[in-house]
């Protein structure tokens, strides 16, 4: 078996000033904290200031992965955004970011699979580490959902959040990143999109979250399965903050304590791409996590679209 492996050696993130409570969205539309905590678990969510787009954000939480990882601008050599929200149409948010943070010798790119998108881009990544291309990959998963929101409309502007988190995978002869696994079905295209026609974020939400709690149950599973690891095994489940009733629900399905599960939603919202990896943060930061837990990471997002991740920190 080879001794290559891609691990995660740093992570930062950023979250805007502005915090929007419940109670403050039950003063601009039909609803109230006690229908959104009840229904999804979230309390409050951040929002990015009118001139702070996804490429600040993820400028900011870049610099504390860089910092943490002591790695200076040189001695990153690949770059991947994950975000459904770019600042531009093109040149990609990953090149907007490389010239921000003056890396100059690296290549990047986006990523899009929605929610899903960061645990696409750690694949990635993973991929040019055991190939040897790339030795330490800054990835960062960053969204201003806020710009996708239709604030009369409250079956979805009290779901979502803005923010960034980033982390550095690099190459390493210790155990790091054991497997990923990918999946998207296209089939479910309207059931969770933006139109290239439309501003804002359409949901037939019921059936989302139905068929997210069927499909992340079942990746975990086969993600266990795969790697010949018992549930009992697992430290740390780092899920896509979308809905505390979905993380429950598949927490129940997996038969997993909800100890041991990173929840950030109440605090986040759904922050799309960017939810895993500031979920990681903050738990890496209040001490969670531990050198040598196994982590496992599940995401879901529009396409459909789903993939996990299994490491050891
Ligand atoms: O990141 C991955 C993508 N997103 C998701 O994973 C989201 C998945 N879906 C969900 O989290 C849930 O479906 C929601 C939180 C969006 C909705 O919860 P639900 O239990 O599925 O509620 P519902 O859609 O069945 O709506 C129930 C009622 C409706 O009223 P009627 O038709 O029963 O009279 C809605 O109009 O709740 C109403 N409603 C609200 N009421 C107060 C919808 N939004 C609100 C609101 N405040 N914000």
């Amino acid at each position: 078996m080879s001794d290559l492996y891609s691990k995660i050696i740093s992570c930062g993130s950023y979250l805007p000033e502005k915090v929007l409570t419940n109670h403050d969205l039950a003063e601009i539309v039909d609803t109230s904290h006690d229908w959104i905590y009840e229904r999804t678990g979230i309390v409050q969510r951040h929002i990015a200031a009118e001139n702070e787009s996804s490429v600040d954000m993820a400028y900011n939480a870049s610099l504390k992965a860089m910092s943490l990882a002591e790695l200076r601008p040189d001695d990153i050599d690949m770059i991947i955004v994950a975000t459904a929200t770019p600042e531009r149409k093109f040149p990609s948010t990953a090149v907007l970011l490389q010239n921000s943070l003056k890396i100059e010798k690296a290549f990047a790119f986006d990523v899009n699979a929605a929610c899903t998108g960061f645990v696409y881009a750690l694949d990635v990544a993973d991929k040019y580490i055991q190939t040897k291309i790339a030795k330490n990959i800054l990835i960062v998963g960053t969204e201003k959902m806020s710009s996708l929101l239709d604030w009369k409309d409250r079956n979805t502007c009290v779901l979502f959040g803005d923010g960034a988190g980033a982390i550095i995978l690099s190459e390493s002869n210790k155990q790091g990143i054991l497997s990923t696994s990918i999946g998207s079905n296209g089939a479910y295209k309207d059931l969770l999109t933006v139109n290239i026609d439309s501003e804002f974020i359409e949901m037939k939400g019921n059936d989302v979250f139905k068929i997210a709690v069927k499909t992340m149950g079942k990746l975990a599973m086969s993600t266990l399965q795969k790697n010949n690891i018992d549930i009992d095994e697992i430290d740390w489940l780092i899920p896509h903050q979308a809905n505390s009733r979905i993380i429950n629900a598949i927490a129940k399905k997996i038969s997993l304590p909800r100890e041991k599960i990173v929840l950030t939603v109440d605090r986040h919202g759904n922050t799309s791409a960017a939810s895993i990896p500031l979920a990681f943060d903050d738990a890496y930061h209040n001490g969670s996590l531990r050198e040598g837990d196994l982590i496992m990471l599940e995401a879901f997002g529009a396409g459909f679209t789903w993939g996990s991740a299994l490491l050891k920190f």
